[in-house]
């Protein structure tokens, strides 16, 4: 089947099959494999982008900064205090001045909303580099990631542990029952994704033989999992304050070394960082201060083992993020 993602946004992974989903993983190791062999593929020269983050960002503005110069095009970046967006212009307005100097356009922020309206009037592709709700560019990496590993994208059981009703477990709940994978939401029954989501997701599942679980039973959530995935506990915009209640709730569900005893053997470790596995963040020091706990979502000993997979992931960003963008625009 052929498939033309020319001109297209890239939101949330609900606006794609299964099959552009695959394609876009299939192109990223493409483009991985050239990036690795030295060849050129600097096929959108003379093209610009912008980058607008209102959060902060390591691996995603690299991933755009690094695959843009790789692909020939220019990188414009407007951090979250360097532009008039929201205060002083609506994104209605923004995105039509944007779209008209720009071939293509990433933006990072809060509400799911923001970055829909941005696409809306914008006439140029918009690429979600995250939100409250949503987080698909890092779903192409993890994807790639997973096959890499084991050489396929179903047949797996894949369990998110920790905070499911955020972007990240949001995505991959989407990602996974789309693809065919057998998801997992392993946790307090307070972080469980969004039930319309659920619907939305275990039709998907039905549909690709995949399936959809959510379940706050650590030992019979991750029996024989292929994939232990978790991210931190508290996003970017939360409350501070939103921690005590996190690890009260969500203390049973760190992933330590007893969650792979229960998985299967070749079982891989994914987080899409940053984590907090020791005291080398300031706010993993502050934490520590507060409440005693020198390791949050994922222990260090998981984190720099030998099922940890997570620097591979994170190198992938920069793969999947530049098979987005050469998709959209080429
Ligand atoms: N995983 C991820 O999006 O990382 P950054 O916040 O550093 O971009
Ligand atoms: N849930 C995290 C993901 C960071 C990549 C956040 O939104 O901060």
């Amino acid at each position: 089947m052929s498939i033309n993602l020319h001109n297209r946004n890239f939101l949330k992974l609900m606006d794609y099959t299964a099959d552009e989903i695959r394609y876009l993983v299939d192109l990223s190791a493409e483009l991985k494999d050239k990036k690795k062999k030295g060849i050129a593929h600097d096929e959108l020269k003379g093209k610009n982008i912008a980058l607008i983050f209102e959060k902060t960002s390591t691996r995603t503005r690299c991933s755009f900064e690094v695959a843009a110069h790789d692909l020939g095009m220019h990188v414009t970046y407007l951090d979250p205090s360097g532009s008039q967006i929201g205060r002083k212009e609506s994104i209605a307005d923004t995105a039509r001045v944007l779209g008209r100097m720009f071939d293509g356009i990433e933006y990072r922020g809060y509400g799911q909303e923001i970055v829909e309206d941005l696409a809306k009037y914008a006439g140029v592709p918009v690429w979600n580099g995250l939100t409250n709700e949503f987080h698909p560019t890092q779903m192409i990496a993890d994807m790639l990631t997973v096959k890499e590993k084991f050489g396929r994208l179903s047949d797996l059981k894949f369990v998110y542990m920790g905070d499911a009703r955020y972007n990240m477990g949001n995505s991959l709940m989407i990602t996974c029952a789309k693809l065919g994978i057998d998801f997992v939401a392993c946790t307090d029954s307070k972080y469980f994704p969004d039930e319309k989501l659920v619907s939305y997701a275990k039709e998907e599942a039905v549909k690709s033989g995949g399936s959809v679980t959510l379940t706050s039973d650590v030992s019979e959530g991750t029996k024989d999992a292929d994939v232990i995935y978790t991210d931190v506990w508290v996003s970017m915009g939360e409350p501070e304050e939103a921690w005590k209640e996190r690890i009260d709730a969500l203390l049973p569900y760190q992933v330590n070394s007893k969650v792979f005893e229960k998985t299967k053997k070749d079982a891989i470790f994914m987080h899409c960082l940053p984590a907090y596995h020791d005291l080398g963040t300031e706010v993993g020091r502050g934490v520590h201060e507060k409440y005693g706990l020198s390791e949050l979502e994922v222990t260090n000993e998981v984190f720099e083992g030998e099922h940890s997979v997570v620097f591979d992931e994170a190198e992938n960003r920069m793969h999947s993020i530049k098979a987005i963008m050469y998709a959209t625009l080429k």
